[in-house]
């Protein structure tokens, strides 16, 4: 923890340099505001000691600049006897606390504890606001989502872990932040960590946090996304990428609602919902060693398997139209829909990127659109798709048509198109064969 004290008198600055460093608190001293600032610009504090009246750049200036461009830390500010307006004034300006002189160094230290402890608090409230007003709705029509939603619905109010699982875009992520929102700790932090994001040497100390000490450069003590998501939820994005020793510690920490800080000796009760994600098959990576069976096990209770969007079309519709909201409101435009073709071509289009390309195709075509209505040319993506006709012909012609175009709208990948018509891929290859599509 380091601490930067700003005082002009150099025995009150050694007293309290002596005092803090007894508590093995780091310290910085200034003899005046400018310094005080040029420190405070170049190095990470916790917290800083001012005094009042300093010559130059006083205590009331620097604060002042801290509050509008510094560093957001709590200040407790000195002041001299009699200088109690002063005082006062530090403290509408954001002053966190002011101490008189002549005082107890001891006092100085157990209020400046204080404020560090509540500045963690508030940092903490700070990240549970910060999610509740960006919540978008989530959007549902076709029956298999429907089924979900019901099911999110009943599982929601349940401190039970999650696993949801699906392809890429499929909307994981926003069902996870929906059961949150409908779950008893909606008010509280959502903390999310995508596993695969953060380097393996890091990922246990951003979990579970350490103590001060714990290794070199550990200075100050560090609170853990576990601790941070307490009442909440944690959200573990992409848990298929978590290394194989921290999985063990997940699960004991799933059984036993237990924490302990790296370096630490104390267990600390964790009462955070977990919910994690992944788009890579967890079975797959089961068989392959990579994840453990105990873990799944323990998380496949409460699974959530989303659909692509392929499998889902009547959703096309609610979503193309959702997110024309959404892009109208954002760039202040006034599209009311899409054209009957250019939906069929949403609709027969293979979306490999789910619902979060159908989101980026309309997001591009409410900006390029010129007309209140999007058309089929604002859609970007004729190129990759063959236009929807109604089939004629022998039941041959229709079959080899359906796999032409199959295979078009998946740029020839064999595994995707024959998951899309529902055959195996060695079936697909004998087709391609026989109708001399290669
Ligand atoms: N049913 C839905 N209603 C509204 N928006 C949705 C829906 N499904 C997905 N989205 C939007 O699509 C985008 C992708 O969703 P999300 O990030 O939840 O996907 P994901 O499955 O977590 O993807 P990845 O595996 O790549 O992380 C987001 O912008 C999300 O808001
Ligand atoms: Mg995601």
């Amino acid at each position: 923890m380091k601490i930067l004290v700003a005082d002009d008198e150099k025995n009150i600055r050694d007293s309290i340099m002596d005092f803090l460093k007894l508590e093995e608190m780091d310290v910085l001293a200034a003899e005046n505001g400018f310094s005080a600032r040029r420190m405070l610009e170049s190095e990470v504090f916790q917290a800083a000691v001012i005094d009042l009246k300093m010559p130059g750049m006083d205590g009331l200036e620097l604060l002042k600049w801290i509050q509008e461009e510094g560093p957001a830390i709590p200040v407790i500010m000195i002041s001299a006897y009699g200088d109690i307006t002063d005082a006062v004034a530090a403290m509408k300006l954001g002053a966190r606390d002011y101490i008189v002189k002549p005082f107890d160094p001891e006092e100085l230290v157990i209020r400046l504890k204080r404020i560090i402890e509540n500045q963690e608090l508030k940092e903490r409230m700070e990240l549970g606001k910060r999610e509740a007003p960006g919540f978008e709705d989530w959007i549902c029509k076709s029956p298999g989502m429907m089924e979900i939603k019901k099911f999110i619905e009943k599982i929601a109010p349940t401190p039970s872990t999650v696993l949801i699982t699906g392809e890429s875009g499929t909307g994981k992520e926003i069902i996870a932040r929906t059961i949150h929102r409908l779950s008893p700790g909606a008010g509280e932090p959502f903390v999310d960590i995508n596993i695969g994001g953060v380097p393996e040497n890091l990922l246990e100390s951003e979990l579970f946090g350490y103590e001060k000490g714990a290794f070199t450069g550990a200075d100050s003590r560090k609170i853990g996304m576990f601790e941070l998501a307490s009442s909440g939820t944690l959200f573990l994005d992409e848990i298929g990428d978590m290394p194989i020793h921290l999985q063990v510690k997940l699960l004991r920490v799933i059984q036993e609602r237990k924490i302990q800080r790296l370096g630490g000796t104390q267990s600390i009760p964790i009462d955070a919902r977990i919910i994690a994600t992944t788009n890579k098959n967890l079975e797959d990576r089961l068989k392959q060693g990579l994840f453990r069976e105990d873990l799944f096990y323990r998380l496949n209770v409460i699974r959530i398997e989303v659909p692509p969007i392929r499998e889902r079309r009547e959703d096309i519709p609610v979503l193309a139209g959702h997110f024309i909201k959404k892009f109208n409101k954002i760039m202040g435009k006034i599209v009311c829909g899409i054209e009957p073709e250019a939906l069929e071509c949403l609709q027969s289009y293979g979306f490999p990127g789910n619902v979060r390309e159908l989101e980026n195709i309309i997001e591009r075509a409410v900006i390029l659109v010129e007309k209140d209505i999007i058309s089929i040319n604002d859609l970007g993506i004729t190129v990759k798709i063959q236009k929807f006709r109604i089939k004629k012909g022998t039941l041959d012609q229709v079959q080899k048509q359906t796999i032409v175009e199959a295979l078009m709208r998946w740029e020839g990948n064999r595994t995707r198109t024959a998951k899309e018509l529902g055959i195996t891929r060695k079936t697909l290859l004998n087709k391609i064969k026989e109708y001399g599509l290669e």
